[in-house]
């Protein structure tokens, strides 16, 4: 069974995105600085598989130490997972990759940050209980 997780934060109503960006972006309290080094710490020398956009956005600094794939909707998850034998698997968002993934995610890492403010990008609860094959 391939090892499949996904990471993210959230807002204190399931906030992810905005604008492209995380909505909290250029936060510097200690728990959003926490999140995101939080977030390179447990991604090191995985495989990071994400849509265009997150994708885009890993900075190049990370990309050294870790696989950051972009995925389009073309691809079924079932054979971007096996290109991967071996390897911890981190699905990275945006929401229409988590919809299509969470049936095969066995661990999700959710950290809620105290951010209460617009959003454009949603978590949904019920890729935690999505089923399938995890
Ligand atoms: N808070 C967090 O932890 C977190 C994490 C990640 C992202 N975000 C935020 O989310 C936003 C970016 O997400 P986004 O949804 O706008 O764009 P995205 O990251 O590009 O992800 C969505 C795109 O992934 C592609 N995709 C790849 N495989 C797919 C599949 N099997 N099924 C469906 N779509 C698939 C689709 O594009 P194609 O149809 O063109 O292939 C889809 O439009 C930003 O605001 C970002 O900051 C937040």
């Amino acid at each position: 069974m391939p090892d499949i997780r996904a990471m993210c934060a959230i807002g204190t109503r399931g906030q992810l995105g905005l604008r492209g960006r995380l909505p909290w972006e250029g936060a510097t309290g200690p728990a959003f600085v926490a999140d995101v080094e939080r977030f390179f710490e447990v991604t090191r020398g995985h495989v990071l598989i994400a849509g265009p956009r997150t994708a885009e956005s890993v900075p190049d600094f990370a990309r050294a130490d870790r696989t950051v794939v972009a995925i389009r909707s073309g691809e079924a998850p079932e054979e971007v997972i096996a290109r991967y034998p071996g390897r911890v698997i981190y699905v990275g968002g945006g929401p229409a990759v988590w919809t299509a993934y969470a049936p095969l995610i066995r661990h999700w890492d959710v950290t809620r940050l105290p951010y209460d403010g617009e959003a454009d990008r949603w978590f949904d609860p019920a890729w935690l209980v999505a089923g399938g094959a995890a």
